[in-house]
């Protein structure tokens, strides 16, 4: 099974669960490999509030996002301010030929606060996914994080990785 972890990660913490993801597919025998949505300038924390509250589009460096050669997309996002990341949210509308298209997906999420709280976050990038016609399955693992830790999450690893693997 082809599996590719798409994320953005200003900070560290979700390509740090990118990471711990990708190793446990692999322990589990898919062909799993991490694609990151690099930005053409490093954000600092001003800039990302502020695209934060006004939307706005941030550049991107220009690497291949065809995603359909994956049979499973697992798709990683920041909140910012309740919701995804714009720059995963707009990078998702935005990016032509995805290849997303009848792909199932799954989604996680990093944040500082409760994770039982983030689902409405999580939702606005399922609506996005959709859009792409992509399959978005219902589970979604969402992660408190202090400096690359892991504080509290709203399911275990383990059973988000199940999941993956049996979709
Ligand atoms: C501009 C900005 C806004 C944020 N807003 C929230 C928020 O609304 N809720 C929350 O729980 N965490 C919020 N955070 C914290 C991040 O979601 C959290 O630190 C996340 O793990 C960062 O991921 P990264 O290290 O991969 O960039 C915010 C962080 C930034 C930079």
């Amino acid at each position: 099974m082809r599996i590719g972890i798409v994320y953005y990660s200003r900070s560290g913490n979700t390509r740090e669960i990118a990471e711990i993801l990708c190793r446990k597919l692999r322990e589990r025998n898919a062909d799993a490999e991490m694609i990151e949505i690099k930005t053409a300038k490093k954000v600092g924390f001003l800039q990302a509030f502020l695209v934060s509250i006004q939307y706005r589009n941030v550049p991107l460096e220009n690497i291949d996002y065809d995603l359909s050669k994956y049979d499973v997309v697992v798709v990683g996002t920041p909140i910012w301010i309740g919701r995804p990341s714009p720059i995963v949210e707009t990078f998702m509308k935005n990016t032509e030929g995805l290849g997303l298209h009848g792909r199932r997906v799954f989604v996680f999420a990093t944040c500082s606060r409760n994770p039982d709280a983030q689902g409405g976050g999580v939702e606005l990038i399922k609506n996005v996914l959709k859009k792409h016609d992509a399959i978005v399955n219902d589970v979604f693992l969402v992660l408190k994080m202090r400096k690359r830790e892991i504080i509290k999450r709203n399911m275990e690893i383990d059973d988000f990785i199940e999941n993956i693997i049996s979709a």
